[in-house]
């Protein structure tokens, strides 16, 4: 979900739409806005609609004008995506207007409470509850900042918020809990948001709201303080980021925009952190030493979808390079299974976001007992980056495509570096460090060299999309890039796409080769090549249609299609073997018309369990 909101003296309208599109791909189903003041009638105006914010654009009528503004673009949680069950929502007396990402924990009390008011529901969310409840606090409180104070202290869970008052038609108050909250200052106007890329193409220079903190914006400026009502002394910084990153730049999709930003993104990664003379790498925000990291016994890996993906191809990476027995597994089970907490393990959290609800949760569980975790994250400063011992940042910049790409590969590369830093102070060699950073080094013109071939690709996947299933296999550390490939598919294209071990496929789904299932099968000429071809041949000999992603020695009759990848050192060719796959899934969903940078029933950032 996302929410923007604007108080000066413009028009807020435009401004908060505009900063909706930005924040769409964050949620997608229904979206709302709510004006005070402007007009003739100074009330509280609202106009919310099912669908993307285009269709809130389009239906928007006239005489909604003004600020203060706030609006709202959703990921149904609770309640169906539909007109009244969009934000914003107006408490009982009709004079708040609320917009909230997150989720209300205590709602069944809540709405006890409310009805033994005589106050009813029209919306099945658990936002209108907290609506209701600002406007019974301020039956017993004048100032509208002491009302929500009061209303929230009495809500559990987690919350990002932002509130109009049409009594007060000179502010925006807003609240964070577990969600994020950021202020921009402009020059007599203030911006609010749950992204900075919302609002960055109007201010850089903003202010993090923090965990339990609550602000009056009004144009001239801003106050904090916290729950309790002590007040807060905010600074703020200037953010580093480019509102081009937020534009599509000419291209037709975020997706491919951020494929083809990869070969820099991963230069990025590396940048400055190369130790030539150790023949190792600098990772400085690892906060732990030498003998701590000596000390390391096994590596846990966690995180959801292709943050957990990224996961396994870092385990190999761990365990191949630094022989430390490492596993990823996905955050959103970890917790449940009332997990025994290793003394001598790292834990590592991966996200692009760093907002992920599932992961955040496992983080706090390990956290709470005494773990020592470390995170791969995109988003610097976000809930995970900041509940973590230390970590590292991959800095792929921001990534607006639902599907990810280029944090994906990014991440990989964070997870070579991190092997490579842990075998060097344990027994890998200088030479063996010398091979690896100078792969790492290549890696950007190899990835540019595999964009190179996108028509071939293209082709490919217009073949494949004629199909209504695909198998994906791959061996060992081509295994979890099959499984990527297979989720890119599924995500995109909603082509049902099963990703399977290589070598398990004669152990069961071999039954289905036929002619309708084509098989994408990742290849390297590594130790398993031998291994790899015999699998081939068996689904050959099933006239099972193949595409091979693999190297040139690959014999071409092995495959119908085979797109060739350059060679790098063998633990890091899972990271230049996606990137056909991602163009693959890219085309494929094109071939097949699908909304590639929004699919249906997805968000970028799951903020709830
Ligand atoms: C959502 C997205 C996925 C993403 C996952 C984890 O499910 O649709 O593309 O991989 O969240 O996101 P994170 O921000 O934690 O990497």
């Amino acid at each position: 979900c996302g929410i923007v909101g604007y108080v000066g003296t413009r028009d807020g309208v435009p401004i908060v739409l505009e900063g909706l599109q930005r924040l769409e791909y964050r949620g997608y189903d229904s979206a709302g806005i709510a004006v005070v003041g402007g007009g003739k009638s100074n009330g509280l105006k609202l106009h919310k609609a099912k669908g993307r914010i285009r269709d809130l654009q389009s239906s928007l009528p006239k005489r909604l004008k003004g600020a203060p503004t706030i609006g709202h673009t959703r990921w149904a949680t609770h309640g169906a995506p539909n007109d009244v069950n969009a934000h914003p929502h107006v408490d009982f007396s009709g004079r708040f207007a609320i917009v909230h990402n997150g989720i209300i924990e205590n709602a069944p009390q809540i709405k006890e409470r409310l009805a033994a008011e005589g106050i009813e529901t029209t919306s099945e969310t658990d936002t209108e509850l907290v609506a209701h409840l600002i406007g019974l606090a301020a039956r017993e409180h004048d100032d509208p900042m002491a009302a929500v104070r009061a209303a929230l202290r009495r809500v559990e869970g987690a919350y990002g918020l932002a509130i109009v008052d049409a009594e007060h038609p000179d502010r925006v108050i807003v609240a964070r809990l577990g969600s994020p909250i950021v202020l921009g200052l402009g020059d007599r106007e203030m911006y609010v948001a749950s992204d900075v890329g919302a609002i960055v193409r109007h201010t850089k220079q903003v202010v993090h709201l923090e965990d339990g903190e609550i602000a009056q914006l009004e144009p001239d400026g801003f106050t904090t303080q916290t729950l309790d009502a002590r007040p807060v002394q905010k600074v703020s910084e200037l953010v580093d980021l480019d509102a081009a990153d937020y534009d599509l730049g000419g291209y037709e999709h975020f997706l491919r925009k951020e494929i083809g930003e990869q070969p820099e993104a991963v230069e990025r990664c590396i940048s400055g952190r190369i130790d030539e003379r150790f023949s190792t790498v600098k990772l400085g925000g690892l906060n732990l030493e030498p003998h701590d990291l000596r000390a390391i016994k096994r590596v846990h890996i966690l995180g959801c979808g292709s943050a957990y993906y990224s996961g396994e191809v870092g385990a190999h990476l761990i365990e191949s390079l630094a022989r430390i027995p490492a596993t990823a597994e996905a955050a959103s089970e970890y917790r449940y299974r009332n997990p025994v907490i290793d003394p001598n393990g790292l834990y590592i959290a991966v996200s692009q976001s760093g907002e992920t609800a599932d992961t955040l949760a496992a983080v706090e569980e390990l956290t709470r007992k005494g773990a020592r975790v470390l995170g791969v994250i995109n988003q610097v400063g976000s809930a995970i980056a900041r509940s973590n011992n230390g970590g590292i940042y991959i800095h792929a910049g921001p990534e607006v495509s639902v599907a990810s790409s280029k944090s994906f590969t990014s991440t990989c590369v964070a997870f070579a570096m991190l092997a490579i830093h842990l075998g060097r102070i344990r027994d890998l060699s200088p030479a063996d460090g010398d091979r690896m950073i100078t792969a790492l080094r290549e890696l950007p013109a190899k990835i540019a060299a595999i964009l190179e071939q996108e028509d071939q690709i293209e082709e490919a996947a217009g073949w494949l999309a004629g199909f209504e299933n695909a198998m994906f296999i791959g061996r060992v550390r081509g295994y979890p890039i099959a499984r990527e490939g297979a989720q890119k598919i599924k995500e995109v294209a909603y082509l049902h796409a099963e990703a399977y071990q290589a070598a398990e496929l004669k152990h069961g789904p071999l039954a289905l080769i036929c002619p309708e299932m084509p098989v994408v099968a990742v290849v390297a000429d590594d130790e398993l090549a031998e291994k790899q071809r015999s699998t081939l041949h068996e689904i050959k000999a099933r006239q099972g249609p193949i595409l091979a992603i693999a190297h040139e020695t690959l014999p071409t009759e092995l495959a119908e299609r085979t797109i060739v990848v350059p060679r790098t050192e063998p633990e890091l060719d899972p990271i230049l073997m996606n990137i056909p796959l991602q163009l693959l899934a890219y085309h494929a969903a094109r071939a097949l018309g699908r909304d590639i940078d929004k699919p249906r029933n997805l968000a970028k950032s799951v903020t709830v369990e």
